[in-house]
């Protein structure tokens, strides 16, 4: 069954030479704005794949990276999306209606044919869930990176139990650290680990200590503050196990001060290129593992990512989830941009140039 599609549809794409992209890494900043929205073919669907029409994205930092490093010109930039279904696949798994209110995330920024910034897009029907009345097009275009990579940080690499009552794998015996808790990553971070029953313990600028608290953290603590982490291990001695939502500068450093004493375990969202510091095990996490396939970044030069099938599996699971645990998540706060595609580049250069604080951003597409 489907609804009437056009065969081609406007899309935000990369617009920069494999040499603009290389100069952009090696001074470490970027000029111009890099995408270009063009009418590009609408993706064909496979028989296990619904095809979106899309009403809304998210932007994450991690788009604005694509564009000034990663993304070939013409790749279909974005990942967070929600929308209604178009089309469904023969053998679509998860039960899709076209007309269905669907959202979810999708591996944007690599490919002309896959990409959230686009008026459409395709995706296997049980990597997306299905979106109750209660939750706004808005709302629900946010549960995808950021909800995604906390998820697989606390219940797939630091043993947090998961949010859906499902068989119990991990301990909610000792507390968490989510260092820098105002991200989006954060806060989805810090709601998760409360549903799983533990204590949370964050760090954020005193701007964004009413938030984090709002979201459920139980004590916060300002990261700049040099006795900070000397302070979270004596008010709480057996916390040996940290989320490092920031990963820039010291951060890291930070994290296995706070668990060093109890040889604990410090997850990463960019790479130091360390897996260990002071007896503290350092797992560096990029939430493309969902999608379980192979990839690489600046081919045939760059590195290249390999097949993870449990974290397939566990956003298949959280996604199953999510129609009911949604209604126990609050969004991040939400800053809608109106103007549709062509602003698009607005919002990922507010993203660039820092100026989003404990916000995330969303553009209708309707
Ligand atoms: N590996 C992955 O799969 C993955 C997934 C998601 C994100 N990431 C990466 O994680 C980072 C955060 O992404 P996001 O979307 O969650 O962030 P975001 O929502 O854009 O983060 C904004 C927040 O960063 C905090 N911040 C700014 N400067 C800081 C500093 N010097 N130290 C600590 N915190 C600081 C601010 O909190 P305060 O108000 O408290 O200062 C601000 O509210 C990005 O680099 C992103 O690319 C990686």
């Amino acid at each position: 069954m489907a609804t009437q599609v056009p065969e081609s549809m406007k899309a935000l794409v990369g617009n920069r030479s494999i040499c603009a992209r290389l100069a952009n890494y090696t001074l470490g900043k970027s000029s111009g704005e890099g995408v270009l929205v063009k009418n590009v073919p609408v993706p064909e669907i496979s028989d296990n794949e619904i095809l979106v029409k899309v009403r809304c994205v998210a932007l994450n930092p991690t788009d604005f990276k694509h564009v000034d490093i990663l993304s070939p010109k013409g790749a279909i930039i974005g990942c967070d999306y929600s929308g209604t279904v178009a089309k469904v696949g023969s053998t679509a798994p998860g039960n899709w209606s076209v007309g269905d209110r669907v959202a979810g995330v999708t591996h944007g920024g690599l490919y002309p044919e896959r990409g959230s910034f686009a008026e459409y897009l395709k995706i296997p029907g049980d990597w997306a869930w299905k979106v109750p009345s209660s939750v706004s097009d808005e709302e629900a275009a946010t549960f995808g990176v950021s909800a995604v990579t906390a998820m697989l940080a606390l219940n797939t690499r630091l043993g947090v139990p998961w949010a859906d009552g499902g068989k119990e794998q991990g301990s909610r015996d000792t507390p968490i650290l989510i260092y820098s808790g105002a991200t989006g990553a954060g806060l989805y971070a810090i709601q998760l680990a409360k549903l799983a029953g533990l204590k949370v313990i964050t760090t954020a600028s005193p701007r964004s200590h009413d938030l984090v608290k709002e979201y459920g953290a139980d004590d916060v603590f300002d990261y700049r503050s040099p006795t900070a982490a000397d302070e979270i291990v004596r008010a709480y001695p057996n916390i040996d196990r940290a989320l490092d939502c920031f990963s820039e500068g010291s951060s890291t450093d930070f994290c296995v001060n706070v668990v060093r004493k109890n040889r604990g375990w410090v997850v990463t969202l960019l790479d130091s290129g360390k897996t260990e510091s002071q007896g503290v095990k350092i797992d560096f996490l990029l939430a493309y593992s969902i999608f379980n396939s192979e990839y690489q970044w600046l081919p045939p030069i760059g590195p290249k990512f390999p097949k993870k099938p449990a974290d397939n599996e566990a956003l298949r699971r959280f996604y199953a989830a999510l129609p009911k645990i949604s209604t126990q998540l609050k969004t991040p706060p939400l800053k809608s941009i109106d103007g549709g595609m062509e602003k698009l580049s607005v919002g990922l250069d507010m993203l660039r140039q820092g100026q989003v604080s404990g916000t995330k951003l969303v553009v209708p597409l309707k």
